[in-house]
């Protein structure tokens, strides 16, 4: 893992297309917007928020949905994702966390993962870090 400023990062572009995702998101249960942007191969984006279900198990996170997105459009090479998530009653820029992907998200994102190269980054606003997939999902399936 390491870290660089948000400003400056060459991340930001990716960064803020998860923030617009995450104002898309449908989480009345939870109250917590995330949005994710995965970069495929091909140079595209896919973006992704949660969607929530009032049978809460049926929940889909913002990441999976990504995933979903590119792979349905034919896009099966994952390079990077970018992750953001914050209470929505407090979307103020120094609220917002370092949002990790669940642990269902990081083996679903292993299975497209181009393995020397993929990254997910997630960020607080003022810093971001950068991990491995390596790093968060060790001696994956
Ligand atoms: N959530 C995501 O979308 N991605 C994650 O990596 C963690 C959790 C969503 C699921 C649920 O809608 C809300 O955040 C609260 O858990």
């Amino acid at each position: 893992m390491y870290t660089e400023p948000y400003e400056t990062s060459d991340y930001k572009y990716l960064i803020d297309a998860a923030k617009r995702a995450a104002e898309r998101a449908y989480c009345p249960y939870s109250g917590f917007r995330v949005g994710a942007a995965l970069l495929t191969s091909d140079g595209n984006i896919s973006t992704g928020c949660n969607v929530e279900n009032r049978s809460y198990g049926a929940t889909i996170c913002a990441e999976r949905t990504a995933a979903v997105k590119a792979i349905s459009e034919g896009r099966h090479n994952f390079n990077a994702v970018a992750v953001v998530g914050y209470y929505e009653n407090h979307e103020s820029d120094d609220t917002m966390t370092y949002c990790m992907p669940c642990g269902i998200c990081r083996q679903f994102i292993a299975e497209f993962a181009v393995p020397a190269d993929f990254i997910i980054i997630v960020t607080d606003n003022k810093s971001i870090k950068i991990y491995t997939l390596d790093e968060l999902l060790p001696e994956a399936f």
